[in-house]
């Protein structure tokens, strides 16, 4: 029996396969590798002694999938696989409609042709849009998403629960993860992205280490306490948790299910900073810049529901995430590359 793990080798997908080896589970991962590195893998290993077995391959590619089901004894299924970053996806919408949408719907079919029943999809707070006001719990209104990678959340969950209609032995789970930020205590695997960061974490710990020179806060106008944009940040450990947590509980309750996966706590960017000059004990310089267009003030879960139904909740706090981020970035300053 094996747990297949889409998009394995990247920022979520590898702590939460390092979780799994950790507790005696059997992985298999495909990757691609469009946006992470086969070393986050190796790094798992090592840290876990267990290997997990891996495809690089498309989740696009039907046969790929086909041979995966044919060789594996897979039971369940958790799907990180998808692109990420809301600024390209507003250049290339079709790459993200494709890889995230049609995506799913390939994997979909070879889960039913397989017989595989078992779902687990990564969702995001994005599917709530401007929200109308916070906390947000699973019943809040979803969609008025304002770009092509919030939009491919919200049609693939909806697509799920069409789908789950129709096939009523399907058990499907969608997790809307809040801001993932952190990285494994080792300071072994971590968020490694590609170019200039968009994220604020990533960004403030390459300003941290003097990759980039300051960070610029956009916006300090917002109806905030001190006028910054305010997130539930989470750390990544406690989402790999998470996706534990919902993989045991899939036999429970309704075939299908969405929860929250975040702290319930809202921090402002300028927390963040401080927060961050503490763990690297260095002074992070910032600039105040114009509002970054799309951008919502504030942002935070109710986190209640997974607490109740799956028995999980976030352990770990901020200054633990930006321990772990500093831990993880002063040790890799180039990320997986040399
Ligand atoms: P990531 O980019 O690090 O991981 C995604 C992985 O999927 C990468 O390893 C990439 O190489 C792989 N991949 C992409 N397209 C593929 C394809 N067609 N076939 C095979 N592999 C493919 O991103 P992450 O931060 O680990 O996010 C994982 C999932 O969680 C994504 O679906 C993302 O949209 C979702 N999510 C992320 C965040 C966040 O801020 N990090 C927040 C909410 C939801
Ligand atoms: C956080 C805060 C910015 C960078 C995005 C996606 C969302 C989800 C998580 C996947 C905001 C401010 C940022 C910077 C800043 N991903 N900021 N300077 O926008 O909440 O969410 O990632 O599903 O879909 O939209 O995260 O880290 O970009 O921004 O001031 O250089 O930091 O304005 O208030 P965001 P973020």
């Amino acid at each position: 029996m094996a747990i297949l793990v889409t998009g394995g080798a990247g920022y979520i997908g590898s702590h939460t396969v390092l979780t799994l080896l950790e507790r005696g589970d059997d992985v298999v991962v495909i990757d691609n590798l469009s946006n992470a590195s086969r070393t986050s893998l190796d790094r798992v290993a090592e840290l876990t002694g267990r290997e997990p077995t891996v495809y690089i391959a498309d989740i696009l590619d039907k046969e790929a999938l086909r041979t995966i089901f044919s060789r594996h004894n897979i039971t369940d299924v958790i799907h990180f696989a998808g692109l990420k970053s809301v600024s390209e996806s507003v250049k290339e919408p079709l790459a993200y409609y494709e890889n995230n949408v049609t995506g799913t719907l390939v994997l979909l079919h070879e889960m039913l042709a397989a017989g595989v029943n078992h779902f687990i999809f990564s969702s995001s707070a994005t599917v709530y849009g401007n929200p109308e006001s916070v906390p947000l719990n699973e019943q809040a209104r979803t969609g008025g998403t304002t770009n092509p990678y919030g939009t491919s959340k919200y049609m693939v969950e909806q697509i799920l629960a069409d789908f789950s209609h129709a096939q009523p032995d399907f058990r499907i789970t969608c997790l809307r993860y809040f801001n993932p930020v952190g990285a494994h205590p080792s300071g072994r695997i971590g968020e490694d992205p590609n170019g200039i960061p968009n994220n604020l974490v990533p960004y403030i710990s390459q300003v941290a280490i003097g990759k980039l020179e300051t960070v610029s806060v956009f916006g300090n106008d917002y109806p905030t306490p001190d006028g910054t944009g305010v997130r539930d940040y989470i750390h990544v450990m406690d989402l790999a948790t998470g996706h534990l947590a919902a993989l045991d509980s899939q036999d429970k309750g309704a075939a299908f299910k969405v929860f929250n996966l975040g702290t319930g706590i809202g921090y402002s960017v300028l927390n963040l900073i401080e927060a961050f000059e503490k763990a690297a004990q260095t002074q992070i310089p910032y600039q105040f810049v114009a509002r970054r267009p799309g951008d919502i003030a504030e942002c935070w879960s109710d986190p209640s529901l997974a607490r109740t139904e799956l028995g999980w909740q976030a352990t770990h706090n901020l200054d633990d995430m930006m321990r772990d981020t500093w831990n993880w970035q002063k040790n890799n300053p180039n990320g997986y590359r040399m």
